[in-house]
């Protein structure tokens, strides 16, 4: 089915059919694998979810164990590679160091396994990359920051021991399940533009490492994955500046001056609340209680929403909760986007998966409004 069409940023444009995710925006679901994603977040374990996305299908206890046995297993990753993050200039931001070490690993990888396509080569390339992204992402950032490097620790199941390498300790169990519900809900998401990088980038034939790597120079973006940052900045900059009596204030001038409030709007939910966002908003008031400044930040989130929605007609999309969360389980602000881009592994995995099984190459057309028909100058342009 082609019907020739133009959309400023594909807006609205169908790219691809898929069996993985779907949002049905019209009664604010998220599709994925058929289940609700709000409901896997709320029943199930991010490896869980993960096997589903992955495979297509909820695992059996047995293959669960399996998988989750496999994912510890394959954590580690080679030394060269710590070192070659404690020698990255210590500017480089969280994201382009990860953007390296994927990369890196990709050398590591068997030459033949590397470049072969296969469902079952894939499988396997993404699986290992689920399981490292992780332990690049906590420690691309340590490194970074000149703090120790922290492996992962074998004895410790991957959601515990993702915590358990940024924080350096073993995380409380409120801590992990908030954690791990916030991850599910990061997981996959239909045709975020990280994953249509993604996808682009495989229809190439350009291998798994490839294509991941593709997404992570996307979800960096500001306007992406690196919003969740920004959101938290901004609760912040307002409780430095005179806390919860200001956020109003500084909300309207923000708008006053035409600029955009990170976490906010959507280009597929638009005027529709984004559900992952409806979900994890109530793990605010509970975890606000950790920290002095918690209940404050709650009330400027409060206000910022309203103001968001009166002035706008914009609700919030998942970052603006989730970089509150983050913050609220005293993650560094640097990791926030990194942690995103972890969980959206096993969607990327997903899409990389279907597009080699049943490849087309993306080549899309322009609408030319270049001149035609010029004549070069007679000698050589003039310096
Ligand atoms: C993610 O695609 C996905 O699914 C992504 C994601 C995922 O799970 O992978 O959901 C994760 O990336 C969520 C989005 C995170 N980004 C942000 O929070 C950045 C702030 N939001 C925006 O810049 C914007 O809403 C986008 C980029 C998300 C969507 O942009 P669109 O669809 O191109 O909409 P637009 O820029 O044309 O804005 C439409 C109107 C404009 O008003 P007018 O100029 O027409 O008067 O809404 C306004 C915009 O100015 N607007 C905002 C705003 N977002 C849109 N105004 C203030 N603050 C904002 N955040």
């Amino acid at each position: 089915m082609t019907t020739p069409e133009y959309s400023p940023g594909l807006e609205g444009v169908i790219a691809t059919e898929t069996s993985v995710s779907y949002l049905d925006v019209d009664i604010e679901q998220i599709l994925v694998r058929g289940y609700d994603l709000i409901e896997l977040a709320q029943n199930l374990c991010y490896t869980d979810v993960a096997y589903l996305v992955i495979y297509g299908e909820l695992p059996t206890p047995s293959q669960a164990k399996a998988f989750c046995d496999r994912l510890v297993a394959e954590a580690e990753v080679p030394d060269e590679l710590y070192q070659l993050f404690e020698m990255m200039p210590k500017s480089t931001v969280a994201m382009d160091a990860l953007r390296t070490g994927l990369s890196f690993l990709a050398g590591y990888e068997n030459p033949e396994l590397l470049h072969d396509n296969s469902h079952e080569a894939n499988l396997e390339k993404g699986i290992k990359l689920l399981a490292q992204t992780p332990t690049l992402v906590v420690n691309s950032y340590r490194a970074l920051n000149d703090m120790p490097i922290v492996r992962p620790n074998p004895d410790l199941p991957y959601m515990e021991n993702f915590l358990y390498m940024v924080r350096g300790e073993r995380p409380d169990a409120e801590s992990l399940d908030a954690f791990d519900r916030i991850h599910i809900c990061y997981i996959e998401h239909e045709m975020p533009n990280s994953t249509f990088a993604a996808r682009v980038i495989a229809s190439t034939l350009s291998d798994m490492y490839g294509a991941m790597v593709g997404a992570v120079a996307s979800l960096k973006g500001p306007l992406h994955g690196g919003a969740n940052e920004a959101a938290i900045e901004f609760l912040m900059d307002i409780n430095g500046e005179g806390g919860p009596t200001h956020a109003e204030d500084y909300t309207m001038g923000k708008l006053e001056r035409r600029e955009r409030i990170m976490g906010f709007g959507h280009r597929v939910y638009m005027r529709k609340y984004d559900p992952r966002a409806r979900f994890l908003m109530d793990y605010i008031p509970k975890l606000a209680e950790r920290i002095p400044q918690g209940q404050d930040l709650s009330s400027i989130y409060s206000t910022v929403e309203n103001v968001m929605y009166r002035e706008k007609g914009l609700y919030p999309n998942t970052d603006y909760p989730i970089g509150l969360l983050y913050y609220l389980l005293g993650i560094p602000i640097p990791l926030y986007t990194p942690i995103f881009l972890a969980s959206r592994t096993a969607g990327n995995v997903a899409h990389v998966l279907e597009q080699h099984d049943d490849n087309r190459l993306f080549r899309p057309r322009v609408i030319y409004s270049g001149g035609r028909g010029l004549k070069p100058p007679a000698s050589p342009i003039s310096p």
